[in-house]
């Protein structure tokens, strides 16, 4: 009958026993994996966690040394006053620094970037940022250069103000781990066609391979102490990577100890 023939066609399980167990497999693979993520995404919620509240509290613990110790006498004593109350500033400061990076961050990761992309010469703004960050550079003997040969005006398509702080974040890394009177170098290639690759080069101290897959995530810096002392959070390259990968573009990092690092990421070419 109609009916019948409606119910093998139509009701019936069309797959074979061996496609529908084909299909549970796949579904507990599957259900496996996002367990799996669930648990790695916890882990690194608690990590965050940790690393946030003992950046917080170094800086206001600190505060918190100085101002008692002012309170009790230091105040009237003008060998240390000034120099207290410096300190604690730094502290405040670098507090201030924080939070906006944090501000920042959690803007990215909530997908709020937006990105406006327009066309400009990359070289131009190489040098405004080289330019930027002339005096820190020059404070400890650094050079900047484009690299020979890379010099021909290169348009690209991206959101200027913000490949703007990519390069601000990757240079002054460049400056704050590099050796004094060492080089920093830009270079930008034409890839193919479509891609151009930048390059932010230094001969600094480098980094050892174990932490080159490391070094974008948040917090992570290879030596805590060091790069505290310099004044950095750790939080710099954690942005840089997303607003690379904001523009479906992607960074990579090269590194030798006592030799130095190099920095890559591609952006749109904006020849037609
Ligand atoms: N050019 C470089 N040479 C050697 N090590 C580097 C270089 N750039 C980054 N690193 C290492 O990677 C870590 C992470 O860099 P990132 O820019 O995210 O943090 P930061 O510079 O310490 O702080 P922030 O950028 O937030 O002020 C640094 O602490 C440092 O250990
Ligand atoms: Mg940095």
């Amino acid at each position: 009958s109609k009916r019948e023939e409606f119910f093998q066609k139509n009701i019936l399980p069309l797959k074979t026993i061996e496609e529908v167990s084909e299909d549970v497999e796949k579904w507990a693979s599957q259900k496996k994996e996002e367990l799996e993520n669930l648990r790695r995404n916890e882990e690194f919620r608690k990590e965050f966690l940790l690393n946030l509240s003992h950046e917080l509290k170094t800086p206001i613990f600190a505060v918190q040394g100085y101002i008692h110790t002012l309170l009790d006498g230091a105040l009237e004593d003008p060998n240390v006053n000034k120099l207290f109350l410096k300190n604690a500033t730094k502290n405040i400061d670098r507090l201030c620094r924080l939070i906006d990076d944090l501000d920042e961050i959690s803007k990215l990761e909530s997908g709020e970037m937006t990105v406006n992309a327009e066309v400009f010469v990359i070289q131009d703004l190489i040098k405004d940022v080289f330019d930027t960050l002339s005096l820190k550079a020059n404070t400890k003997g650094i050079k900047f250069s484009i690299k020979k040969g890379c010099e021909a005006p290169q348009p690209v398509y991206a959101d200027k103000e913000k490949i703007r702080q990519v390069l601000i974040n990757l240079v002054d890394n460049s400056i704050k781990y590099g050796k004094p009177d060492g080089h920093t170098i830009a270079s930008i290639y034409s890839m193919d066609g479509k891609r151009v690759l930048i390059e932010i080069s230094d001969d600094g101290i480098g980094m050892a391979e174990e932490h080159l897959p490391r070094v974008f995530e948040r917090f992570y810096r290879t030596d805590r102490a060091r790069s505290r002392d310099i004044g950095g959070t750790g939080l710099g390259l954690a942005i840089v990577k997303h607003i690379v990968e904001a523009h479906d573009q992607s960074i990579t990092v090269r590194s030798k100890p006592e030799i130095g690092s190099t920095f890559g990421f591609t952006m749109e070419s904006g020849r037609e």
